[in-house]
């Protein structure tokens, strides 16, 4: 992809383009919780010091698929010739809408820069190595203004004062423990990815505590 053209999908002409697209593509209440997020991710990225253009893109695009219905999002990903888990495929197939959208987008604006569409494909069930952005557009989706659910209140304080990884693990938790608590399915990747930043977030605590002791 040429400087150019990852310019032109980061410029104000592109953002307002597929932003009147998403509107119908959305039912209202949705297209204003993608607004919200757009918000939230870009005032993320400023906080943590991450391209607030393309924060700001993959918070307003990342449910570009959210309208289909089950058996939509499953002719979706077949028609993209994704290779999904066949147990979302057939139990959760609603979680594809992330994976459908990054594609679909691709496919649609090959400009579009990788990062942006990486985070669009990773905001519904997260990764093991996800990037800074990433992070915040999975962050954002939790935390966006227009969210309400207890706890929420503890999280958004965490922003900017904790390291991002932090803010998104906490994120993850909490987003884990309420499937657990309601009952709901689990995305088969979720224990991958928990276990991954768990082991992490350890590993930083023995780090400080050696330097601490003089051991580092
Ligand atoms: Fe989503
Ligand atoms: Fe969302």
């Amino acid at each position: 992809m040429s400087t150019c053209d990852a310019h032109d999908a980061l410029s104000d002409t592109f953002f307002k383009a597929r932003k009147a697209e998403l509107e119908g593509r959305l039912k209202p209440a949705r297209f204003s919780h993608a607004l919200g997020v757009m918000h939230a991710a870009q005032e993320l990225a400023r906080t943590y010091g991450v391209d607030e253009r393309m924060a700001r893109l993959a918070g307003l695009l990342h449910d570009w698929d959210k309208n289909y219905d089950d058996e939509g999002i499953r002719q979706r990903a077949e028609e993209l010739g994704l290779v999904v888990n066949p147990y979302v495929f057939q139990d959760m197939p609603r979680l594809l809408h992330g994976p459908t959208a990054a594609a679909a987008l691709a496919r649609e604006f090959p400009s579009l820069p990788r990062e942006v569409v990486q985070a669009i494909d990773r905001h519904t069930a997260g990764a093991p190595n996800m990037t800074d952005l990433d992070m915040i557009v999975y962050v954002a989706d939790a935390l966006e203004p227009g969210r309400d659910y207890p706890g929420i209140q503890a999280l958004r304080e965490l922003v900017g004062r904790v390291p991002l990884e932090e803010l998104f693990l906490k994120t993850f938790q909490h987003v884990l423990l309420n499937l657990v608590e309601r009952c709901k399915n689990i995305h088969p990747q979720t224990l991958e990815v928990w276990n991954f930043y768990v082991d992490r977030a350890r590993e930083r605590v023995s780090a400080t505590k050696c330097k601490k002791e003089g051991k580092a």
